[in-house]
């Protein structure tokens, strides 16, 4: 008995093994699949079925090709005609009284609702460590279009009384077309200039063009959050164990720092994140992060982040207290001047203060 199926791809019919994937069979018949957005190349960051970057049309719908499973007789197309809208799988869409790495400090310092945010699920990394492992592997929910999700967190923001409107994740940016058009989106349900569009980022794949059309759409709020300096420290963190690709995303990810920092200080609020665990990241090389960021701009906002045990790392320990002081004090120690660390007793301000007593869910990142 035959173990073949046959199925059409762009017009072309061909015969693939059955039970493989959309993505598995267009490999197997030549189309070319990449980690890192290439031209001619079909994009499948996550193969998680979370981002829907790597969307064709499978008997006229839009499907993940990376979790989306041939049947005899099935017919593709991977090139989209440009009026359809794309998809991805976000849920949340509720008020958030930490923020990310990328929310101005003194509103961290507020105990209220400061943003509401939504979680984009898919990511490229593969965090050992991740803090929101049950979004970012999430496969089976509603994929949304960008008008959808953005009437949703438009809703939302009115609700919780904020004018603070975020996506984190998994990795937000993986699906571009996605992303741009959402927060295209957001910017004209939300017109009032006080409306902050803030987007939550690893930034590996964050190149110019990308920042100069986000802003363009109405980004007006950033959170590149860095893992180290260090390929090891990137590979450690990320889980990332393809060494050119991971350090393309870490290069990427530096880059566009500096890129927002030097192009758009004054339209964009930009904060980084550094992680810290002693586990996972030397205070050497933290300060050297530091000194990176300071030579860019001494007044970047800097979050570090304390690592604590999660997903498949249960034998982290979580830093203590006077372990992220000593963090601030050596990132102080290098001419940045807006430090603050997430710590166990709240967030460490720019002044050494604490909030302690904040109401303090998971943060985002
Ligand atoms: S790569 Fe297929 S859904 Fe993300």
């Amino acid at each position: 008995m035959s173990r073949n199926i046959s199925i059409e791809i762009d017009g072309t019919r061909t015969e693939i093994p059955k039970g493989i994937t959309v993505k598995r069979a267009l490999e197997l018949n030549g189309y070319k699949t990449s980690k890192y957005p290439e031209k001619d190349s079909i994009f499948t960051p996550c193969e998680t079925g979370g981002c829907w970057s790597c969307a064709v049309q499978v008997d006229g719908e839009l499907e993940p090709a990376c979790v989306t499973t041939t049947k005899d007789g099935l017919t593709i197309k991977t090139s989209l005609p440009e009026d359809v809208t794309p998809r991805r799988i976000v849920s949340g869409f509720s008020g958030h009284p930490v923020g990310g790495v990328g929310t101005p400090w003194w509103l961290k310092m507020e105990r209220r609702y400061i943003e509401t945010a939504v979680f984009a699920a898919g990511c490229n990394f593969r965090c050992p460590q991740c803090q929101n492992w049950d979004i970012t592997y999430q496969s089976s929910g509603k994929a949304y279009t960008p008008r959808e999700a953005a009437v949703l967190m438009t809703a939302a923001s009115k609700k919780y009384e904020v004018d603070r409107m975020a996506i984190s994740g998994g990795e937000s940016t993986l699906n571009r077309r996605w992303l741009v058009q959402y927060v295209r989106e957001l910017k004209a349900l939300n017109p009032d200039e006080n409306a902050r569009i803030h987007v939550d980022t690893n930034a590996s794949i964050l190149t110019e063009d990308y920042i100069d059309e986000l802003v363009g759409a109405g980004m007006t709020d950033v959170g590149p959050d860095l893992k180290g300096c260090h390929l090891e420290t990137f590979v450690r963190i990320t889980g990332v164990e393809d060494r050119p690709l991971a350090e393309r995303y870490q290069n990427t990810a530096w880059k566009a720092v500096k890129y927002l920092l030097q192009n758009y200080k004054e339209k964009v609020f930009t904060g980084v994140g550094i992680p810290y665990n002693k586990k996972l990241i030397s205070l050497r090389e933290v300060r050297e992060m530091g000194e990176k960021l300071s030579e860019i701009d001494p007044e970047v906002q800097v979050c570090v982040l304390d690592y604590r045990p999660e997903f498949k790392r249960l034998t982290l320990i979580k830093p203590r207290y006077h372990e992220m002081i000593e963090v601030h004090k050596r990132l102080r120690g290098t001419g940045l001047k807006t430090v603050l660390c997430q710590t166990e007793r709240g967030h460490v301000g720019p002044e050494l203060q604490c909030d302690e007593g904040l109401p303090h869910p998971q943060p985002r990142k």
